[in-house]
């Protein structure tokens, strides 16, 4: 399938986001498209696929103009597009999820669940995911939910693929499953469009780029004839150097302990300590318990036993409330769930997490809100409209950006930062690295869970690394390095 779309305008409330924004698709290619945070890559792709209307311009398939009505529409002419926040059904199964509104059913309407079963197992087989089909959605991680919306577009045999930063909550190995998907629908014939902010996966992978600023058509290249400085320039009109800035904070007195953390069959013993000023990397496979040790100690899991010190005293943290009270701030990796009012502004939302800072006897001061939220949007570069911007409008970078906004502020002793750049462009995560970097400079403890290793291996002083609910081992900064940590995140031993 060849698509070409030609002078896309779009605007939202008199507010241009596309300006003449143009693509062109071939048969069988993998495309790779970039741009800032909020450069309109994700709403290009939702006019193509009928979720979002055209102001002007012009959408080309196989030669012929089309407009689909809707997202189904779209598919039903084979172009399947995988949401960057991903649409599940919580409480379904994932059968159900993968079969809504399609569902196989014999010649009296009855729902062959059988056969259903069956293929969703192929399906999974395919995708060498070890997932149940009568699971429930809501017990998956972020990453499975991620494998069945792209299970769910091999499902309608679709010819345009479209993924909308689908790795963002994978593993390396669960990325590397997903890239031999992709090439083998290559192969077939399929065309792919990838969004994704992981430059070196972007090389690894696509055959072709297209780049967009600020809602317009940058250019195209093949991959062969560029390189990540260019892509960077095209992206921001500028080089950012360095992609890890550097960190020469001393290191302090132990500010965080956890002594024998307990979740009975879901991560034992888990003990560690973090220093201030000091940046503890976590690392491991998805499913690895390392979120849910993270939840335990923000007081969001229950059956926990073991203990907490923070400044060598032992604390409780019974719910997110006491743990924010003792000094604990929480950056999660699913923003639509518990990081982000979604229907609020960004002003409701930072200015929420902040009220100690912005009342004076319990009234809330209007002015001094004001001031935190536009401090808020300018460090964070927030690419909105203005304060009151509805965070679900914003682009998914962006209200990543809103999150973390929401907690620098509440000055925390401790800062659990969960996929912290999740989605987040290049020159954005730089400024969050700057702000963590600040951060520790101020002597906050910091712990970073990321699946991206790169970004582990940039950015932290110790890494420990989290293996089916143990704590494996942790590396010293000269210990720390790729191998060593997919060693023990795999279930090896270092000095084999
Ligand atoms: N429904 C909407 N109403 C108002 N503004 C919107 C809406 N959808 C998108 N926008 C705005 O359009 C711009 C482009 O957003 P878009 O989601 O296309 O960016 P993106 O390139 O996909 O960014 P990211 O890499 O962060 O996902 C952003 O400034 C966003 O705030
Ligand atoms: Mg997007």
């Amino acid at each position: 399938m060849q698509i070409e779309m030609r002078g896309i305008d779009k605007s939202f409330g008199g507010n241009a986001v596309l300006k003449s924004a143009g693509f062109l698709l071939d048969h069988g290619e993998i495309h790779a498209l970039m741009g800032e945070n909020g450069a309109g890559k994700s709403t290009l792709m939702k006019i193509l696929t009928g979720v979002y209307t055209k102001d002007a311009g012009t959408v080309i398939v196989d030669g012929q103009e089309v407009c689909y009505k809707n997202a189904q529409e779209a598919e039903r002419a084979g172009i399947v597009f995988i949401h960057q926040e991903l649409n599940v059904l919580f409480d379904l199964t994932v059968e159900e999820n993968m079969f809504l509104g399609k569902e196989i059913k014999n010649r009296f309407g009855v729902c062959n669940k059988k056969e259903m079963q069956k293929q969703v197992r192929a399906i999974l087989d395919r995708l060498g995911v070890k997932i149940d089909p009568n699971q429930k959605m809501s017990e998956l991680s972020v990453g499975q939910q991620q494998m069945i919306e792209i299970a769910k577009a091999l499902m309608v045999d679709a010819q345009v693929i479209i993924m909308d930063e689908p790795t963002a909550a994978l593993t390396q190995s669960e990325t590397e499953v997903l890239f031999q998907v992709v090439n083998s629908l290559r192969e077939k014939g399929v065309s792919i469009v990838y969004i994704s902010h992981r430059m070196e996966e972007i090389f690894e992978l696509c055959d072709r780029i297209t780049v967009l600023r600020d809602g317009t058509y940058i250019d195209t290249k093949r991959i062969k004839d560029t390189d990540m400085n260019d892509v960077v320039r095209m992206m921001i009109g500028r080089e950012i150097g360095e992609r890890y800035p550097l960190r020469d904070t001393k290191i302090g007195k132990t500010v965080f302990e956890v002594k024998d953390l307990t979740c009975p069959g879901v991560f034992q013993n888990v003990s560690f300590q973090v220093h201030a000023g000091e940046v503890l990397g976590v690392a491991g496979l998805m499913g690895a318990g390392r979120t849910e040790i993270m939840q335990a100690i923000f007081g969001n899991m229950p059956h926990v036993t073991g203990h907490i010190y923070i400044d060598g005293k032992e604390v409780q943290n019974k719910n997110p409330q006491q743990a924010i009270k003792n000094g604990v701030g929480f950056i999660t990796e699913d923003r639509k769930v518990e990081g982000l009012m979604l229907e609020e502004s960004i002003m409701k939302n930072i200015s929420l997490a902040n009220l100690g800072r912005i009342s004076k006897n319990g009234v809330l001061q209007k002015k001094a809100e004001q001031d935190l939220v536009k401090q808020g949007i300018e460090e964070l570069h927030i690419k909105c409209f203005g304060p009151d911007h509805e965070c679900t409008n914003l682009s998914g970078g962006n209200q990543q950006k809103v999150v973390f906004a929401k907690w620098i502020y509440t000055n925390p002793k401790v800062l659990i930062l969960d996929e912290p750049t999740r989605g987040v462009d290049i020159g954005a995560k730089k400024e969050i690295y700057s702000i963590i970097n600040e951060l520790a400079a101020k002597g906050v403890a910091v712990i970073m869970v990321s699946s991206e290793l790169p970004e582990v291996l940039g950015m932290a002083d110790r890494i420990m690394v989290v293996r089916e609910g143990l704590v494996r081992g942790i590396l010293s900064k000269e210990e720390a390095n790729q191998e060593n940590v997919m060693i023990l995140a795999t279930g090896g031993n270092l000095n084999e």
